[in-house]
């Protein structure tokens, strides 16, 4: 699991090769089994295969080109009918994600969270034809690899823990 945490790489570049429902159902179910507050799993997802929609859906990000490229790509709402605290609400949808991009990543698959895409949100929302109440979050592009995934590049430990605090040191 620390491997497939750690490989996981966005992939921005699909070969035509479509993606079986059963594997996307996979996909979306791997996603829900992710932590959310008082379990309220407050998620919602579109399906989007039709290439008329697929690119009704790029023309709404920068990124054009990846969804374009895509096969298929998921697009995941909060649904506010279930939200009891916006940003726990908000977290649990990224853990959702998360959930969803390893899942990807171990089926031998690749995908890209796409969040630029959120400065058109209502224009999403309705090409899709979702109710009021569900709120883009973002949308996860993916299929068959065409591109070797890039090096990945973290900040060093000693960059982002601030302290560690243990019961022989004072805080300074
Ligand atoms: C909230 C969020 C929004 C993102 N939006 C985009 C996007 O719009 N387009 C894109 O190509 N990648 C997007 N990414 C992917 C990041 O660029 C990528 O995760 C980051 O550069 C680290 O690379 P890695 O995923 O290969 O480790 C987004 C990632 C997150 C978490």
């Amino acid at each position: 699991m620390l491997q497939e945490i750690r490989n996981r790489r966005s992939i921005r570049a699909f070969t035509s090769e479509p993606i079986d429902d059963a594997t996307i159902n996979t996909i979306i179910e791997m996603g829900t089994w992710a932590p959310s507050g008082l379990n309220n799993q407050p998620w919602k997802f579109v399906v989007v295969k039709s290439r008329e929609y697929l690119e009704k859906l790029s023309q709404q990000t920068t990124y054009s080109h990846i969804i374009q490229g895509a096969p298929s790509c998921i697009a995941v709402f909060l649904d506010t009918t279930a939200s009891y605290h916006r940003e726990k609400d908000i977290q649990a949808i990224g853990a959702c994600l998360q959930n969803m991009l390893l899942t990807i990543h171990h089926l031998g698959l690749g995908g890209v969270w796409l969040g630029e895409i959120l400065n058109n949100r209502k224009n999403v929302e309705n090409i899709l034809n979702v109710p009021p109440t569900l709120e883009l979050m973002a949308v996860v592009a993916f299929g068959h690899p065409a591109e070797k995934k890039g090096r990945g590049t973290r900040k060093p430990l000693d960059d982002v823990v601030v302290a560690r605090v243990e019961d022989h040191q004072a805080l300074s």
